[in-house]
């Protein structure tokens, strides 16, 4: 949290008792600092671009020349980067999304309290983001059908339900197996329609597929072939942008180590292998930890799943253990009902069913990987 008298705001307001309301809450307090009161939508990003308040709030009431949803949306495209909370009446129910630079929403009437809380968690999140705190987490095996899009996907949607806000990516960009889960038409855009050269935050934020889940996804091209006209130069780049977006970015990964694959791995600070009671699968991802040894990830940087971690085919647990040189940080129970039905209805099953054995096995990786024991943001729509 900033430290007291840190946080210095400006206010969008045309509706003079709401102006009071808030001036009144704050005159009781020394941690917000008020630095101007506007009444017009027009004047709020030069005012902003001058006063480089920590945070803006912007009444979506707010009338005139620039209306609030405007002004909200020039905020975000102006490159300020404040922080923006919408004040909102219960008439008009609006979420946070700050894709859309909705970064916290305040329902009058609320109290100081609210009011200050709001403000400090904001700030803190965007200080938390712009130190790099945005964890980039690829899901990933050498062997094809372990999983990785099943778990991919309910990974994401626990850790938009932590309140991180989540990107999910399809990085299997010759099938686009989230495509299919999800029956995301085929005219939906992907990550084919960015720019190749200079891909700009406004770019991505009109080709992520809003799942009704809670997170955004970045889906691979519609069409196999599409798949070359990618880059490993437009993944990095990609990747860098939406840190800048999300708390947390999931990547379902390819299983061939492509120059592309590469450029997901080197741009994620975990690689989550998902590995099976199975021989080959085993095999082959121990060849494929030597590889990243010796291209110099730190061994940190590299997580073991154990995927169906109840079908151990014969093999034991210590056994594993031993091949892969270390005990799996991670283990998920097999459910087959379950997930292939939820898999069959484009649901995930960490919704659907949130208190199965195999929802809570994947909602603790989701919390170890962000360093959360339970929600770690207070619910702030
Ligand atoms: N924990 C689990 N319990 C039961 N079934 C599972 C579990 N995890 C995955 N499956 C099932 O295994 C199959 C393969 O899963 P999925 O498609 O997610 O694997 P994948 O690694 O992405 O495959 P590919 O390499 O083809 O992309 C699916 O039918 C899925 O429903
Ligand atoms: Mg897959």
């Amino acid at each position: 949290m900033p430290s007291p008298t840190s946080i210095r705001l400006l206010v969008a307001e045309d509706v003079p008792q709401v102006s009071q309301h808030v001036r009144n809450l704050l005159s009781m307090q020394s941690q917000v600092k008020l630095l101007e009161v506007l009444n017009d939508g027009s004047k709020v990003v030069d005012s902003a671009r001058q006063l480089r308040p920590d945070v803006v709030m912007v009444d979506l009431l707010l009338q005139g020349k620039v209306k609030g949803p405007q002004l909200i949306e020039k905020l975000r495209d102006s490159g300020l980067d404040i922080p923006v909370v919408v004040l909102t009446v219960p008439q008009h129910p609006l979420s946070r999304d700050p894709a859309r630079g909705i970064d916290a929403v305040l329902t009058l009437p609320f109290s100081g309290f609210e009011l200050v809380n709001t403000l400090g968690h904001v700030l803190a999140d965007r200080q938390a983001r712009a130190a790099g705190a945005c964890r980039v987490i690829s899901v990933f095996s050498p062997k094809g059908g372990v999983g990785k899009t099943t778990i991919a996907f309910n990974l994401a949607v626990c850790m938009g339900q932590l309140g991180v806000p989540t990107a999910l990516i399809d990085g299997s960009l010759q099938y686009g197996d989230l495509r299919a889960l999800l029956k995301v038409p085929s005219d939906v855009p992907s990550i084919l329609d960015l720019p190749t050269d200079r891909v700009q935050e406004s770019d991505l934020r009109e080709v992520m597929w809003r799942d009704p889940a809670g997170i955004d996804i970045l889906l691979a091209p519609p069409r196999v072939e599409m798949a070359e006209m990618v880059n490993a130069r437009d993944v990095e780049k990609t990747i860098s942008l939406l840190r800048r977006l999300y708390q947390a970015i999931v990547i379902d990964t390819p299983t061939t180590l492509s120059e592309v694959t590469l450029g997901f791995l080197d741009a994620c600070d975990i690689v989550l292998s998902v590995v099976t009671y199975d021989s080959t699968t085993i095999h082959n991802t121990i060849a494929v930890a030597e590889v990243f040894n010796s291209i110099g990830y730190p061994p940190e940087k590299l997580h073991y799943l154990i995927n169906r971690a109840d079908s151990s085919g014969g093999i034991g647990k210590e056994e594993l253990a031993r091949s892969l040189g270390r005990r799996p940080e991670f283990e998920i129970v097999s459910d087959g009902r379950l997930v292939v039905q939820a898999n069959n209805e484009g649901m995930p099953f960490v919704v659907s069913s949130p208190d199965a054995a195999v929802s809570r096995d994947v909602r603790r990786v989701a919390q170890t990987l962000l360093g959360v024991s339970q929600a770690p943001v207070p619910a702030r729509h």
